[in-house]
């Protein structure tokens, strides 16, 4: 299976292939879906096989305008309408009521849908070209790191993929943020776009929902995210002898002794950090280290949405759950 430069003509024939039931991996602005045409159950399913990904975990179903959105969610409330004005297309997933038309298989048998309005211009073109809404979870395997280059999907889904789009690296380097409307709004998945941004266009929202209290967002299970390497959140220097072995993904610095680092931004802007996180953590995931320790970001901004896929990936519940 190709991945083929997303040209035009490389969209047009992922189009044909997903509208003759494939799997396509595109970018987004935030990292690369794995895509099936949202309303075929069958090619919905092999999405799920080729991630190893349990049933039960729904999908995120992207939509390229508002003509879209109507085939897949019921009239959308009037929380939701100030979101989507300011921030689609962009990272922001809006859990919404489901259309009798989108297959249980994609909501995991929920009657709410999440979706989103990707900004990527290549994802934006696929979707046109399809005339369908996709069906695109992260196209890692079940668990995994998220990828943000094309060059991880292929490592990650040992080459099961009809077609990968290449678009480069993605722009943000990690997911949309997951809203709930009813019965209040709440973060589901902290992510690419910051609650602080939500918070200033729709007042409050709730930031503590449990991992117990979601029946329906297992992106949010305990032990996701997650790279081979046994991984852990360093809150003071470990000793030296321990480093050698050891790889570290700091912010801006590094303690010396480690056998590998990775700096995310040198003026420790975490909107930059985010972008080469997963990247990072991919590349020290390949070196075969005996460990990777990472420095404790602040939980703000980004540095929430980064916190909690490090949290999973540690095994530990998600940001504010505890
Ligand atoms: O940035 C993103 O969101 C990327 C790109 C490809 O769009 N997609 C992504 O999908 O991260 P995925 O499958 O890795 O994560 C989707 C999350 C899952 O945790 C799932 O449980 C949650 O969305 N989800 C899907 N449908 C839901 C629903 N109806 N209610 C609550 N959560 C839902
Ligand atoms: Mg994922």
């Amino acid at each position: 299976m190709p991945i083929l430069p997303a040209s035009d003509e490389a969209v047009l024939r992922a189009a044909e292939m997903l509208r003759s039931g494939g799997v396509v991996a595109f970018p987004t602005e935030t990292v690369y879906g794995l895509g099936a045409n949202a309303f075929n159950a069958a090619a919905v399913a092999r999405v799920f096989e080729i991630k190893r990904r349990p049933s039960f975990d729904p999908l995120i179903v992207h939509v390229a305008d508002d003509a879209m959105l109507d085939r897949v969610a019921q009239p959308v409330s009037d929380a939701a309408r100030p979101l989507m004005k300011r921030f689609w297309p962009g990272p922001l997933t809006l859990v919404l009521r489901r259309r009798s038309q989108v297959p249980l298989l994609v909501t995991a048998g929920l009657e709410t849908v999440a979706v989103r309005m990707p900004s990527h211009p290549v994802a934006l073109a696929l979707l046109r070209r399809c005339g369908f809404p996709l069906a695109a979870p992260s196209a890692n395997a079940f668990g995994g790191l998220s990828p943000t280059r094309a060059e991880h999907v292929n490592t990650a889904l040992d080459e099961r993929v009809d077609l990968v789009l290449d678009g480069g690296a993605t722009p943000l380097g990690i997911e949309s943020t997951i809203l709930a409307l009813e019965p209040e709004l709440a973060l589901l998945r902290p992510g690419a776009l910051p609650v602080e941004a939500i918070e200033a266009v729709v007042g409050a929202v709730r930031r503590d929902v449990r991992d117990e209290e979601r029946p329906r967002s297992p992106g949010t299970l305990p032990q996701h995210y997650a790279p081979r390497t046994p991984l852990r959140v360093v809150l003071e220097p470990v000793p030296k002898r321990a480093r050698r072995r050891a790889g570290y993904l700091g912010l801006t610095a590094a303690p010396d002794g480690y056998a590998a680092v990775r700096l995310l931004s040198r003026s420790g802007d975490l909107e930059e950090a985010a972008v080469c996180f997963f990247g990072a953590l991919h590349e020290l995931d390949a070196l075969g280290l005996e460990r990777i320790d990472v420095q404790a970001l602040p939980e703000r901004g980004l540095g929430l949405a980064m916190m909690d896929r490090l949290r999973r990936a540690e095994g530990h519940d998600a940001v504010g759950s505890k």
